[in-house]
């Protein structure tokens, strides 16, 4: 199915269209008396998304959203908290919101038993009534939240070893992760919408295989294409090949 493409020019640009786009899907879910179910990124693409959207509060009903992260490491000592997805989301997201949602969902990096902390995130999204809208980050590897090249389009929230490019990406040395826990494809692919956010050059190669190329597993973005309400957000960098 074709998705949508936005592009601009500058990034500020980019990340108001973004909110508003957000808060356009959030009145659309409110206008049907549903509380809604927001699956939350992280990464340095989203950053100033955060910090706009919070410096403004120009999110709509926050109070009545449902949160859920899309991903995290595995397994968090103590001492790696500050390295965490939801210590992300806490610093860039939840502590500048003038009202918290009334529910913040994290995958715990720190649980003891992985197969039972997936298996009580799908539980939570399915009693929360599904993800209503994800918003997305893409790697330059193609992964969207941190399903990695192989992962099945089918796939339920799960751990993974995360790939050397994702590794030396996000840590740029030594890494003190090697897996994670992350929202299944299938899991994402049954959001109502999705809103996938690239920046830069880095990323070109990636959405274009996403937006462009037969879907396979080694290009995990490209299951979007299965997905009928995709809007991808690119600056002039990242859609220099679409
Ligand atoms: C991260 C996250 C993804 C994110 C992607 C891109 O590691 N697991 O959810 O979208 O990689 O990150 P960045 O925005 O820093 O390029």
């Amino acid at each position: 199915m074709k998705p949508e493409i936005w592009r601009f020019d500058n990034a500020n640009s980019l990340y108001y269209a973004l909110i508003d786009r957000v808060s356009q899907e959030i009145r659309g879910i409110t206008d049907l008396g549903r509380d809604p179910v927001v699956a939350l990124p992280t990464g340095n693409t989203m950053i100033p998304f955060y910090r706009i959207a919070t410096e403004k509060q120009a999110l709509l009903e926050v109070r009545k959203w449902h949160c859920f992260g899309l991903d995290e490491y595995y397994p968090i000592l103590p001492s790696q908290q500050n390295l965490s997805f939801k210590n992300y989301l806490d610093d860039h997201f939840y502590s500048k919101l003038e009202n918290q949602p009334q529910s913040r969902n994290f995958l715990d990096g720190s649980s003891e038993n992985f197969m039972l902390e997936c298996e009580r995130y799908e539980r939570k999204i399915e009693e929360a009534g599904g993800i209503d809208l994800a918003i997305l980050g893409i790697g330059t590897n193609g992964h969207i939240a941190f399903n990695e090249p192989g992962s099945d389009f089918a796939s339920r929230t799960r751990a993974l070893p995360l790939h050397p490019q994702t590794l030396m990406t996000n840590f740029h040395g030594a890494a003190p992760f090697t897996h994670a826990l992350t929202m299944g494809l299938g899991t994402l692919l049954e959001a109502k919408r999705i809103l996938v956010v690239a920046l830069g050059k880095s990323k070109a190669q990636a959405v274009k295989s996403a937006i462009l190329e037969v879907p396979s597993r080694t290009l995990p973005a490209s299951a979007l294409q299965n997905h009928p309400s995709v809007t991808w957000f690119l600056d002039q960098d990242a859609s220099s090949f679409v």
